[in-house]
């Protein structure tokens, strides 16, 4: 136990979607407000028009102060006094012309602040789960299911969409946001934006930019060159921005080389606003504004979540000329065409009953297909229901819940009060109860882990021992080290030397190391699973799913092994810091040396040995790669399913550039998700984006795609390519 757990009774709450249900017939003061509906007749309701051309007539009749009102937030998280719906944040809408609030509310994995209002919301696996299922569709549900339940909770624009790449391992977040690699990330964060939006509702994408560790996010300033930036963090937003079409960026807290992100003339006015063409809208994370004129002309839109710079000073600003009337109405602009793009002006959310058994189905069939199989030995997956007699489940709470990430991104429990910040929470989903589900023969026993030797003496008189490890992450604070807390390698490795046949699930907010990982037969890396997420283990334990996720992060050895064996900045901020403000502790830089070689790049430019590489991931079944054909345009190949079992393989292709580009080895340019019988063999053409093979050109300010020979890659993981051919260009 550690300082996340001792002593603390868990966040369990309502134990089944049935009693979940009932929540949401509560009495019409616990009840949401209702929304404004617009009884406004101005030619800007005419939904024929383009939403450029119905901001614009709706602007021509505000006044200074109606336009002031719509670039700041008015409170949130139901702020005395204010119309908000409870969310993390509200803009104040203008009635007198049919312009809603905004109710803006947290819902990376699901829906925040639904359970202080008597809510239930449904708790998706993390989106680092999602991004290992590399199936964009799901993506798009998963955007859909989040889009529904805040319409039903009455809110119009989502806080979700993280995308800031994993750099630092380390860092606490990663949980919700979408891997190492721009293309896999931001190909997946477009289309939950898309299936969000689907709804009829504001999406976004978030934190621009660089908010790539939460030790000192307040106070750090990044430094990277610009094609850096471009290649590494900036094209997972370009392809969100340019794919997704959502509605909004927030802008992080951090600096980058020298300005705030939210006052980064760079990053907002050239990259997002003219290089990749973004028409919405610009909000600063809670509390990242820091100027008025400066933040205006830099390309920031709204200020959250009040209105220190954006409320009176700004006012005064226009008025004494040093932010010109028009750029405040672009804002503006950017505002209203957004409301009338997304639909929330001529199609409101009326707030309805969440179905969480349509939410529940979903959960767990994403959890199944992002559950990433390490390792197995021997075939010690699945396990074998009817022959098993005994099973020892250890650890990590597993009698009782599954456990999910804090801080922003927490998903309310149902029937709790609002999670307290930072605090771990387990959600109802036994993994014990499920693996008794599956094998009700068998003698399934649980031990808590707190003591290495009595959970040992358990697995040694059992076949099978099952141990749960988990890693807390949370918004705010980073982990220390990719090392396990609370000496679970050491219950691992005790339990391992008692019995053979150990089998481990990692419940974690990305890698973690593995001292034990020779010592036990098989591996899952469940993540933080969601509300089902027991019963997707289970399924993928006892072989009902056919395990398929592949890792969208490098699993290092040791920390050692990373660009930064320590998380820059952290000998200066005293223990867990990171969230709050400057106070008294000194600027600073964080110096991402490594530049481009970010995740599987490092290890492979550096010959790192990883412990498991980007891209790895076990089936129950084994596939075969033949007849590589590649062009610059495209590649076709075989894939073959040479096991017994029906099993869906991820295929990946990956290109090295000409030398000339001094480019890191190798990097992922497309891949494909292929469903196979046994025996059966498919043939998968794959067109290769030109600007993928591309390098980021600072004279030209470009992408460009050079001349030479390139290297492509075909196989089942960054670091197993049977395939390969060289195509000129
Ligand atoms: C987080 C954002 C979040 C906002 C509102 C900030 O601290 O960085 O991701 O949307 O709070 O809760």
């Amino acid at each position: 136990m550690n300082h996340y757990t001792r002593g603390r009774k868990l966040a369990l709450v309502a134990a089944t979607a049935g009693a979940v249900a009932a929540l949401a017939f509560l009495p019409a003061w616990a009840q949401p407000p209702q929304p404004q509906t617009p009884a406004v007749h101005g030619p800007w309701m005419d939904k024929s028009l383009s939403p450029d051309k119905r901001a614009d007539l709706v602007l021509a009749e505000m006044t200074l102060d109606e336009k002031i009102v719509l670039v700041h937030g008015a409170g949130g998280f139901g702020a005395a006094g204010s119309r908000s719906n409870g969310g993390a944040g509200m803009i104040a809408g203008i009635p007198r012309l049919g312009l809603p609030d905004l109710q803006l509310a947290d819902s990376a994995v699901g829906v925040r602040s639904a359970a202080d209002r008597g809510r239930y919301a449904t708790l998706l696996p993390s989106t680092i789960g999602e991004a290992a299922t590399w199936d964009p569709k799901l993506a798009f549900e998963y955007g859909k299911l989040i889009g529904r339940e805040l319409r039903d909770q009455q809110y119009n624009v989502t806080l979700g969409g993280g995308v800031d790449i994993t750099r630092e391992p380390r860092n606490g977040r990663n949980f919700e946001y979408q891997g190492e690699d721009p293309v896999l990330a931001g190909k997946m964060v477009a289309q939950l934006i898309r299936g969000l939006q689907s709804q009829n509702l504001i999406g976004d994408v978030k934190h621009y930019a660089f908010n790539d560790q939460e030790t000192g996010r307040s106070i750090g300033n990044v430094k990277l060159g610009k094609r850096a930036m471009r290649e590494t963090d900036l094209l997972a937003f370009e392809i969100a921005v340019t794919e997704g079409q959502p509605g909004m960026v927030m802008c992080s807290y951090n600096k980058v080389n020298g300005d705030w992100a939210c006052e980064n003339s760079y990053l907002l006015n050239s990259v997002l606003k003219k290089a990749w063409g973004f028409q919405g809208f610009v909000l600063s994370d809670w509390g990242g504004t820091h100027s008025t004129a400066k933040a205006a002309l830099a390309g920031l839109d709204n200020e959250e979540p009040g209105y220190r710079y954006f409320g009176d000073p700004l006012k005064t600003a226009v008025t004494n000329g040093d932010v010109p009337l028009a750029r405040l109405d672009d804002m503006v602009h950017r505002i209203v065409r957004t409301e009338f793009a997304a639909g929330i002006v001529d199609d409101p959310p009326r707030g309805r009953v969440v179905d969480p058994f349509a939410g529940a189905e979903l959960a767990q069939r994403i959890a199944e297909q992002a559950s990433v199989l390490l390792k197995n030995d021997r075939g010690q997956l699945p396990l074998n229901a009817a022959m098993v007699k005994s099973i020892a489940v250890i650890g990590a709470h597993a009698d009782s819940g599954v456990l999910s990430g804090g801080g922003s991104a927490q998903v309310d429990a149902p029937g709790a009060d609002r999670a307290r910040w930072n605090v771990p929470v387990w959600f109802p989903s036994s993994p014990l109860a499920a693996i008794r589900a599956k094998a009700p023969k068998a003698k399934v026993e649980f031990n808590d882990g707190a003591d290495p030797a009595a959970a040992a003496a358990l697995a040694k008189a059992a076949e099978i021992a099952i141990v749960f490890v988990n890693q807390p992450t949370s918004e705010g604070r980073d982990v220390p080290t990719l090392t396990l807390p609370d000496k679970q390698d050491d219950l691992v490795s005790a339990v391992a030397a008692a019995n053979p046949h150990t089998i481990v699930v990692l419940e974690t907010g990305g890698a973690v190391s593995m001292p034990w990982i020779g010592q036990v037969s098989a591996a899952l890396e469940v993540w933080y699973p969601g509300i089902c997420g027991a019963q997707a283990a289970a399924n993928i334990l006892f072989g009902d799913v056919n395990p398929s996720a592949k890792l969208p992060v490098t699993f290092p050895k040791t920390d050692a092994d990373l660009p930064h064996p320590q998380i820059p900045g952290i000998d200066l901020i005293p223990a867990g810091g990171g969230r709050g403000g400057r106070g008294r502790l000194p600027d600073f830089d964080i110096d991402y040396t490594e530049g481009l070689k970010v995740g599987y790049k490092w290890f492979d430019a550096e010959d790192k040995q990883p412990l498991f590489a980007f891209g790895h991931g076990l089936s129950y079944t084994s596939f075969a790669y033949s007849g590589l054909k590649a062009a610059i345009d495209s590649v076709s190949f075989t894939v073959r399913n040479t096991g017994k079992r029906a099993g869906v393989e991820i295929v990946e292709v990956y290109a090295g550039l000409p030398a000339a580009a001094n480019e890191p080895p190798k990097r992922l340019v497309a891949w494909d998700k292929v469903a196979l019988a046994p025996g059966a063999s498919k043939t998968v053409t794959l067109p290769l984006d030109p600007k993928f093979l591309s390098i980021f050109d600072e004279q030209k300010d470009d992408w460009s795609l050079l001349p030479g020979e390139y290297k492509i890659l075909v196989g089942g993981s960054s670091r197993s390519t049977p395939l390969t051919a060289v195509v000129s260009h």
